[in-house]
């Protein structure tokens, strides 16, 4: 069947793949939707705390960084026009998230991760990668990689600041879309993924996440 085979991607569509990952990692992200913070005050924190919250908003920007890479990584090797057409709607969602954060990161002092870069093309990599095993696996991941950032975010709510609430309103949001995210990879016919698999996804996100908080 013509479906299973795999789909290599054409020198055009790497060219604009490669074009997005610049635009990406150097351009600012612009959001539809305004940023969840938006509405309340700037609170009173003292250095440490908002360096700490610049710190882990870094964090956040960076996972969205892999989150694009991966969406679209993914969308190049996608084979159903479908789960295609679902991954890069996700990562438009993702490009509000890189927007929240990048802004947040601004507002508390702070500078994004000097290994974005890194970060994006590792994570396309894997994305184009598991967009090869074909769709239901490729949704498989896309879907475990949201239930982890799910749980990261959750984390995150611990750490931050209590009096950061402009920076926890984001995080809650996020948290939602990526929950939907993995509804609706789900919802698209994802593969549960093996044990090992989801253990190697959490130790590699464990040090981006913890590398991205110092550089
Ligand atoms: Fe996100
Ligand atoms: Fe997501």
């Amino acid at each position: 069947m013509a479906a299973m085979e795999p789909r290599l991607p054409s020198l055009d569509e790497l060219v604009i793949a490669f074009d997005k990952g610049l635009r990406t990692v150097f351009a600012p992200a612009q959001s539809v939707r305004p940023s969840p913070g938006d509405g309340l005050v700037e609170a009173e924190m003292t250095d440490r705390q908002r360096a700490l919250a610049a710190a882990l908003m870094r964090v956040n920007h960076s996972g969205e960084i892999c989150a694009q890479a991966l969406y679209q990584g993914q969308a190049l090797t996608a084979r159903d026009p479908r789960a295609k057409s679902a991954l890069e709607q996700a990562s438009q969602e993702e490009t509000e998230h890189l927007a929240w954060t990048e802004r947040r990161i601004e507002e508390l002092g702070g500078r994004k991760s000097l290994l974005n870069p890194a970060w994006y093309a590792g994570s396309f990599a894997i994305g184009a990668l598991a967009g090869l095993l074909g769709d239901r696996w490729s949704l498989g991941f896309l879907a475990e990689t949201e239930r982890q950032v799910v749980a990261h975010l959750e984390r995150h709510l611990g750490r931050l600041p209590a009096e950061d609430d402009k920076s926890r309103a984001i995080v809650e949001s996020m948290k939602e879309d990526e929950a939907r995210h993995a509804t609706s990879a789900i919802g698209h016919g994802a593969a549960e993924l093996p044990e090992p698999a989801k253990l190697g996804m959490r130790l590699s996100s464990k040090v981006m996440t913890e590398t991205a908080f110092w550089i």
